[in-house]
């Protein structure tokens, strides 16, 4: 029998309620594959700034890199300014551990209403950078609150990091339907804009069998609404990501099912796996959230560690769970624990 050691961070907001779910779906999943999942909560996210004006100390990285995973709820407080928990921990953890892969992927689950007219099969996965872009805090405000104010954050892009990127996303293209979409704006920022489409070239030569595509991410917000079923693969800098994984949360059946996967790929540090949505401050505390998100994450977790078939046991519940709840008003209508308390028993039953 084997260890998984997790470090957990429930954050803000309904973090501190889907988490636990998550927790208790990845150890119904391991059970039976006789590995033993052992927890280190981490106390981080606005409760503690407010106590002790920490964010995330050297220490608590130093103790989070000896975990083989991170699972994140999600930060940001309306207590908090806007930017310090989620530049000071989120950003912080993705760049420190050096997670260039942000792995976001979009499926209808049969049985789930998109509200889109005709979302056709969508089946397709957003390959988001994850340490480069707008996102690097390259930037500044001079005069700041004056009426000469100036303000910058510089977009930060270098050909490794894009590279680097670049073939996982064709990696996982070849996996799959060996389709490559690349998103940029690329008529305006043809800085950034250029380098990605030279490296999508360049690598793209390596991979014939892969088809290749563009579009700007102005035309994506129309191409995703009207036909998302003509996407395997997309591939896209950091901001542009952040985005496009919004709207594909929402036509995909909602924010509540969107996960997500912070990986470094080489293993040199702990990756982290979270739900794409925020801490939902409208609605924490009321066990409204739905934990799904959070539970599919925990499943990509498993297939990044190499337990395929818990990972699929995770998938299939989930699967199940979802399509009772259309044809059902109580269904859909359960909270967080009770969601939770279905996904479990539904996982550990297989
Ligand atoms: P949000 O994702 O928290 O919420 C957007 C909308 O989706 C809200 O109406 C919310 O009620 C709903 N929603 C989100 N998750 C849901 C779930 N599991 N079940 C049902 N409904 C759900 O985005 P926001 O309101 O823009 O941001 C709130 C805070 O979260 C901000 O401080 C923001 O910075 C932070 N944030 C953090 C992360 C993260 O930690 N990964 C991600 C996004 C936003
Ligand atoms: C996300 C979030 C984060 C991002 C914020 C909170 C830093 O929106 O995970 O999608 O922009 O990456
Ligand atoms: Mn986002």
């Amino acid at each position: 029998a084997s260890t998984l050691r997790l470090a957990v961070i429930e954050g803000d907001g309904i973090g501190k309620e889907v988490v636990p779910q998550g927790v208790r779906a990845l150890r119904a999943a391991l059970e039976p594959a006789g590995v033993t999942v052992e927890t280190t909560d981490f106390d981080l996210g606005a409760g503690r700034w407010h106590r002790t004006g920490e964010t995330l100390t050297d220490e608590d990285m130093a103790r989070l890199a000896e975990h083989d995973a991170i699972l994140l709820g999600a930060v940001g407080d309306p207590g908090v300014p806007s930017g310090v928990l989620e530049r000071g921990l989120l950003l912080k953890l993705r760049f420190a551990f050096d997670h260039y892969v942000n792995l976001r992927p979009t499926r209808l689950f049969p049985g789930v209403s998109s509200p889109l007219a005709n979302p056709g099969e969508m089946d397709f996965v957003v390959v988001r950078e994850g340490t480069e872009g707008p996102y690097v805090g390259n930037g500044g405000s001079l005069r700041t609150g004056t009426d000469l104010e100036v303000a910058t954050e510089v977009s930060l892009n270098t050909a490794v990091g894009v590279e680097r990127v670049v073939r996982y996303a064709f990696e996982q293209a070849e996996s799959r339907r060996r389709k490559l979409t690349l998103v940029h704006k690329h008529n305006v920022l043809v800085h950034a804009g250029h380098l990605y489409r030279r490296i999508v070239e360049k690598v793209g030569a390596e991979h014939p069998e892969v088809e290749v595509d563009y579009a700007h991410v102005d035309a994506m917000m129309i191409y995703l609404v009207q036909d998302p079923s003509r996407f395997d693969v997309i591939v896209t800098d950091n901001l542009f990501g952040d985005i496009v994984t919004d709207l594909a949360g929402a036509v995909g059946g909602g924010i509540g099912l969107a996960a997500s996967g912070n990986i470094n790929p080489t293993g040199a540090y702990p990756s982290m796996f979270e739900p794409v949505h925020g801490s939902a401050p409208d609605i924490a505390g009321k066990d409204l959230a739905d934990p799904t998100a959070t539970v599919l994450s925990i499943a990509i977790m498993l297939d990044h560690l190499g337990h395929v078939e818990p990972a699929a046991a995770v998938r299939a519940a989930v699967e199940n769970d979802v399509a009772a709840r259309a044809g059902s008003e109580e269904l859909s209508g359960r909270g967080t624990a009770a969601i939770g308390d279905a996904l479990v028993a539904a996982i550990s039953g297989r």
